[in-house]
């Protein structure tokens, strides 16, 4: 994968700009598989355009739909020829969101076969919740060569209700997708209520789903006869790419714009900046940010929404290292995200990793330029934050994973003022 030249500017906030966030991938992501449902052509607006939307494409062009693109992030998706029950294996281990098109497949055609989702190596990325669920909803499951082959009952999928053991995204989307075209209605306890969640409602309702208390911990989904839906279908904003280009602004922002976005989606990130001193002024769909003079520490605990999110802990890690006093950081989601600690430690921050899930920071601390690889998406971006910050030049590797989740990424930093160039 190439790699990223990046010149720090030695902690001097000299940024400066107006970036535009674009549309959310982990919104776009379960729509896409959504689109499998209905037969015809699905349109979307503010479609990002990242690795990981043009991967799944593959994945539905697999399955005999097809994706195309137009001008100004504008995507169809049409379905009328989808036969085929087989996920890309190489492109679904990839992928952990491919685990989205296990719902649509299966409640589209009956039957599927994929294997281990995968994605960032974020710990343990277990499927037991979306196993156990189509269990409960009278699906049979056998496991062969290490790929699953899920099989509705004759008459299509049961009604039925799950109690999910933790709140899990996808498997709250995958779970409302499957059951616009069960037999009976579906009821799912203990939801995840992230904004993509609510987002995947609104697309399954415009193409004629009845839906309720999507964004709460219960809903329920009554089987109804769904068709695309009449007007272009717009993603919402990134909440991820929006707090992290907050971060860059508290970090080394002069006076840095955020336009496109959705403020609303991000009270705990701004609430967590507000306590470190960071005044964020919000004007409509725009953040206005900047560093201040001192950044007080503060005590991230990530949750799910409308908590600190998990997506942005390692970001936000590169500001508590410029933090004055002790920090602390507890990752409550997944079980193998403090993984970048050790790189930034070799770059100079002071950190006290005590568990998988626990880190303590005393700041601030100058940081030196490294050459480094990022082991996900999101820590992939905090080093790129790092390496801003840093005084030299530091090469950050697998730009490829970056790409996953940010579009153009290295021409918004450029735009704000950082020196970056990809190899
Ligand atoms: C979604 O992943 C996001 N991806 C992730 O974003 C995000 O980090 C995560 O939610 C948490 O917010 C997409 O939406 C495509 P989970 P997901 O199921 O759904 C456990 C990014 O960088 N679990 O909510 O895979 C799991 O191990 C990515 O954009 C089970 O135990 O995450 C974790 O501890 C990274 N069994 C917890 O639930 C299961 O069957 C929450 O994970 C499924 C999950």
């Amino acid at each position: 994968m190439n790699t990223f030249i990046v010149d720090g500017l030695a902690g001097k906030p000299s940024l400066e700009g107006t970036v535009a966030v674009e549309g959310a991938k982990n919104a776009v992501l379960p729509i896409m598989a959504a689109a499998l449902l209905v037969e015809g052509e699905t349109v979307l607006s503010n479609v990002p355009d990242i690795a990981d939307v043009h991967s799944m494409s593959s994945l539905l062009e697999g399955l005999g739909a097809y994706a195309s693109y137009g001008k100004e992030g504008s995507c169809s998706i049409r379905t009328n020829d989808v036969r085929e029950t087989i996920l890309n294996e190489d492109i679904a281990k990839r992928l952990r969101a491919s685990v989205l098109l296990v719902g649509a497949t299966l409640a589209r055609l009956g039957s599927v076969t994929f294997p281990h989702p995968g994605g960032c190596v974020l710990g343990s990325r277990p499927i037991d919740l979306f196993l156990d669920g189509f269990k409960t909803l009278g699906c049979e499951i056998s496991e062969h060569n290490d790929m699953y082959t899920i099989r509705a009952p004759q008459e299509g999928i049961a009604g039925g209700s799950i109690f999910f053991r933790v709140p899990s995204v996808t498997a709250t989307e995958t779970f409302m997708i499957a059951g616009v075209r069960a037999q009976a209605p579906i009821t799912l306890l203990n939801c995840a209520m992230e904004p993509e969640v609510v987002a995947l409602a609104d697309f399954l309702v415009e193409c004629g789903a009845r839906i309720e208390g999507a964004g709460t911990p219960t809903i329920i989904i009554h089987p109804s006869h769904v068709e695309p839906p009449k007007n272009p279908f717009a993603i919402i904003p990134d909440r991820i790419e929006t707090g992290s280009f907050l971060i860059l602004g508290a970090l080394l922002g002069k006076r840095i714009e955020i336009t496109n976005t959705n403020p609303s989606h991000l009270g705990a990130v701004i609430e967590s900046l507000r306590v470190m001193g960071v005044e964020v002024k919000e004007e409509g769909t725009t953040l206005v940010v900047s560093r201040p003079e001192i950044l007080q520490p503060v005590d991230i605990r990530t949750h799910e929404y409308p908590g600190f999110p998990t997506d942005l802990q390692a970001p936000m890690s590169i500001l508590l290292t410029q933090a004055s006093g002790e920090s602390s950081v507890l990752e409550t989601v997944f079980d193998g995200r403090l993984n970048y600690v050790d790189e930034l430690v070799r770059m100079g921050a002071h950190i006290q990793v005590w568990n998988p899930h626990k880190a303590t920071f005393h700041g601030p601390t100058p940081l030196k330029a490294r050459d480094i690889d990022g082991p996900d998406i999101r820590a992939g971006l905090a080093f790129l934050l790092a390496a801003t910050v840093a005084e030299g030049q530091s090469r950050i590797g697998n730009a490829g994973l970056i790409d996953r989740g940010y579009s153009r990424i290295e021409e918004k930093l450029t735009g704000l003022g950082v020196s970056i160039k990809r190899t």
